[in-house]
């Protein structure tokens, strides 16, 4: 694909969240991810890290409905989105795991879904060590709370770490497929992993 197809696309899924009312074009990575893996289902219990501006949570919130939960996490605020908890924190942090323990009151989630990305530093291998250690907090956010039979999904940027952190979560999980949703800007290096049917608590 061209640079300047590339852009048109990505513009075109950014005018397209905007008239559907989402807060973010990686509404569309989530609702792409979720027509070719059915991560979430009605009544679902979802964990949405690095949630800001709102569209993960606002399409979470569409596919689990009123009996579903819906638990945000970021580092900046998010204004509210009616029936999802937001908090703010750094998943790198301790206290962040802790706060989302105490909010979860003893549930187990039936979904860990995390879109965190660092900033990006211009330098890849750093950009991508950062990209891999925010995947690891998602996953250890998962293994936390995550029910048997839940799933995961987190954003990484591919680089050499990648392979090591997908030996890691293919133990936990039945199964894990790496997936470029057609939202994601072809020029980018981000992928998700989905890994489905936790099997280890
Ligand atoms: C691509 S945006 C998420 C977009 C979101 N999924 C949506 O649809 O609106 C990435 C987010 O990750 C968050 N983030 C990065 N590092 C984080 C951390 N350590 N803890 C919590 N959030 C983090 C950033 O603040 C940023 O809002």
């Amino acid at each position: 694909m061209t640079r300047w197809y590339s852009e048109r696309k990505s513009e075109h899924f950014y005018k397209e969240a905007k008239r559907d009312g989402y807060r973010s074009r990686s509404a569309f990575k989530l609702k792409q991810i979720q027509k070719k893996y059915r991560i979430l289902k009605k009544g679902d219990i979802v964990i949405d890290l690095g949630a800001a501006p709102g569209g993960w949570s606002q399409v979470a919130k569409e596919i689990v409905g009123d009996e579903g939960v819906v638990l945000g996490i970021d580092l900046s605020p998010i204004k509210p989105i009616r029936g999802v908890t937001f908090l703010q924190g750094d998943m790198t942090k301790e206290s962040s795991l802790q706060e989302l323990i105490e909010s979860m009151e003893e549930k187990k989630a039936n979904a860990v879904i995390s879109d965190m990305s660092p900033n990006i530093s211009g330098n890849y291998d750093v950009d991508h060590a950062r990209s891999i250690y925010l995947c690891e907090q998602a996953f250890i956010t998962a293994s936390t709370f995550l029910k048997l039979g839940g799933n995961f999904l987190c954003k990484v940027f591919e680089g050499k770490e990648l392979p090591r952190f997908l030996k890691e979560v293919k133990n936990s999980f039945g199964l894990v497929k790496k997936f470029s949703p057609p939202a994601s800007r072809k020029s980018s290096s981000e992928i998700y992993v989905i890994a489905k049917s936790f099997k280890k608590n």
